[in-house]
């Protein structure tokens, strides 16, 4: 059977204000790589080559960065979504480019250290009506919850304020064409989506098989600053050293990808740590757990496990950052100017710790 994949990477990104603010979440690099890369790879790597891209108002900036697959193998339909109102709104928005075709979807905002060919496997074998990731969690009132029993799923539920498990949804599903139906039946949430939840809870109440897996490898849905920083963590401590750009006069420990066109200058790096093309790092310490984005520049400060955007600069920062991420283009840098004073130019919903 040939699958389809759905990418979701519509929606607004409240919750990583202000850095989503101007551009899409689903482009936040993680160890470098927009977050959005790993999902494709994932469906690219589970044999599903013809993907369609659900985008709404930071279409352009998807568009530009994907481009028409080619870079994976692929071929990208991108599918313009009204407004983000909801997953299973997001279905509906492709019910013409999945046609008859039982398919992947895929959150873009969703990383998953293990590959996707077992449990797709999983699915055209057992034949299911839908197949749902999930994982047990410490807080699953943030999440969509499950409550198995004989290996089935019997109930679903977005966020409730009092789970009935532990068992949080995963941000990817495999799906027959019989989930058109059920997103068509349902109502719109207190939240005013129309759910994914609701519409397998739909499928579940209408007989249909919806099978579980538990996952076992790490898994992060990447909304928020912290488990973008957990995410970024993850990733790198997988990377192997791969040092294209020049080193001078620097002490390099453990394992560190410096990329094209980037250098290092009588710095202390250690890993795992990731520079990006073009970046310029000098007279500084770059510890465990930071990805440096491309064009960026560092000079005399210490950084440790934080991400740092695109063509942003930190430059003689006295104590040392960490657990940061750094929008694009942004500069901290100290002024010599009289009187000494702090001068900040934050966007809205920043936010700034001193010492
Ligand atoms: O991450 C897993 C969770 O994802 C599940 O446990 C929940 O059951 C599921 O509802 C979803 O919850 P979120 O509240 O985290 O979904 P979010 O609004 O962040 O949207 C997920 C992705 O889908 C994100 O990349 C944006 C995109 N999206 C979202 C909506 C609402 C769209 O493309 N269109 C939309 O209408």
């Amino acid at each position: 059977m040939e699958l389809k994949g759905l990418i979701l990477s519509g929606g607004t990104g409240s919750r990583l204000r202000p850095i989503t603010h101007t551009s899409a979440k689903q482009l936040v690099p993680v160890a470098n790589k927009p977050v959005l890369f790993y999902g494709i790879e994932s469906l690219k790597n589970a044999g599903i080559t013809d993907i369609g891209i659900i985008v709404g108002d930071t279409a352009a900036e998807i568009e530009e960065a994907v481009g028409d697959g080619s870079q994976w193998g692929v071929k990208i339909t991108y599918l313009p979504q009204e407004a983000p109102l909801g997953l299973a709104h997001a279905v509906l928005t492709a019910e013409s480019f999945l046609g008859d075709s039982s398919f992947v979807m895929y959150l873009g905002d969703n990383l998953l250290r293990d590959g996707i060919e077992d449990l797709v496997d999983a699915f055209t074998t057992n034949g299911p009506e839908a197949l749902i990731l999930l994982q047990e969690v410490p807080n699953p009132e943030a999440y969509g919850v499950a409550e198995c029993s004989d290996g089935q799923v019997v109930n679903l539920v977005e966020k409730p304020a009092e789970p009935r498990s532990n068992l949080a949804l995963v941000g990817i599903y495999m799906f027959t064409p019989a989930i058109f139906e059920c997103c068509k039946a349902i109502k719109p949430s207190a939240r005013g989506e129309l759910e994914i939840t609701d519409a397998i809870q739909c499928l579940i109440d209408n007989g249909k098989r919806v099978e579980p897996h538990v996952v076992s490898g790490w898994w992060k849905d990447t909304g928020k600053l912290e488990d973008m920083l957990e995410a970024n963590r993850l990733i790198l401590d997988a990377i192997e050293t791969d040092i294209q750009g020049t080193v001078t006069n620097s002490e390099i420990h453990g394992r560190v990808i410096i990329e094209e066109g980037a250098s290092v200058n009588n710095c202390t790096i250690r890993g795992p740590v990731a520079i990006g093309r073009r970046t310029s790092i000098h007279d500084s310490y770059i510890g465990p757990y930071t990805s440096i984005y491309y064009d960026a520049e560092v000079a005399n400060s210490e950084i440790e496990h934080s991400i740092i955007l695109e063509q942003s600069k930190v430059i003689d920062l006295r104590g040392r950052m960490e657990g940061s991420l750094i929008g694009k283009n942004v500069q901290i840098i100290r002024l010599e100017q009289r009187p000494k004073a702090y001068r900040f130019m934050v966007g809205d919903n920043s936010w700034i710790g001193i010492v």
